[in-house]
């Protein structure tokens, strides 16, 4: 059955969610072959294993007619040039979502499996997610990026498309900006 009404409080400055469902923090150990740098990576993770990012959610389940929000928060940083972001998704189901940009400085990597779409996203700014692109967020600031994503509780997960597929490209430092470069496995 459906949820009652909620009222759900954010906090940009904190990324949480009130009242708050499950917490997900991923760490440089938890991303193996996310990078390109894999050495680097594993380095990372045998040293002080930094967080990489972390995904707070309100507590509207993830099931059909429902439109669960989370709020992830990317830590600054890169790998090898390479900045932080996340694993990177396909909704199984083909549905939309729509990204909110919080604060800090960051992108949504975009692939289809032939195009790539990037769109740059600061607070205040709506990234869209057509159903169909599998989608991937990245930190390019130098501080904590955050954004909120609503998303139909029954469009799934699929991690192994962007491990098959990759995404197009991969996202580096480049003095005080960034570039996109070819995609390259891990
Ligand atoms: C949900 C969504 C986001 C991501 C979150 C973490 O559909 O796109 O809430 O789940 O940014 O990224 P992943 O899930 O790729 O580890
Ligand atoms: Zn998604």
């Amino acid at each position: 059955p459906p949820i009652d009404p909620l009222r759900i409080s954010f906090s940009a400055a904190h990324g949480t969610m009130t009242p708050e469902g499950p917490l997900l923090t991923r760490r440089m150990s938890d991303v193996a072959g996310l990078f390109a740098d894999e050495d680097a990576r594993r380095r990372a993770a045998d040293g002080d294993d930094p967080v990489v990012y972390t995904v707070a959610a309100s507590p509207v389940p993830e099931a059909a007619g429902e439109l669960p929000q989370s709020l992830t928060t990317i830590l600054p940083g890169a790998v090898s040039g390479e900045f932080h972001m996340t694993k990177g998704h396909m909704h199984p189901d083909p549905q939309g979502e729509i990204y909110l940009g919080l604060s800090g400085r960051g992108g949504v990597l975009m692939y289809d499996g032939t195009r790539t779409e990037w769109i740059e996203m600061e607070p205040g700014m709506i990234g869209y997610i057509p159903p169909g692109w599998a989608h991937r967020s990245v930190n390019v600031g130098d501080e904590p990026y955050r954004f909120l994503a609503v998303y139909p509780g029954s469009a799934g997960h699929d991690y192994g498309w962007v491990v098959e597929h990759g995404m197009g490209r991969r996202v580096y430092r480049d003095g005080a900006s960034y570039t996109l470069a070819p995609f390259s496995a891990a």
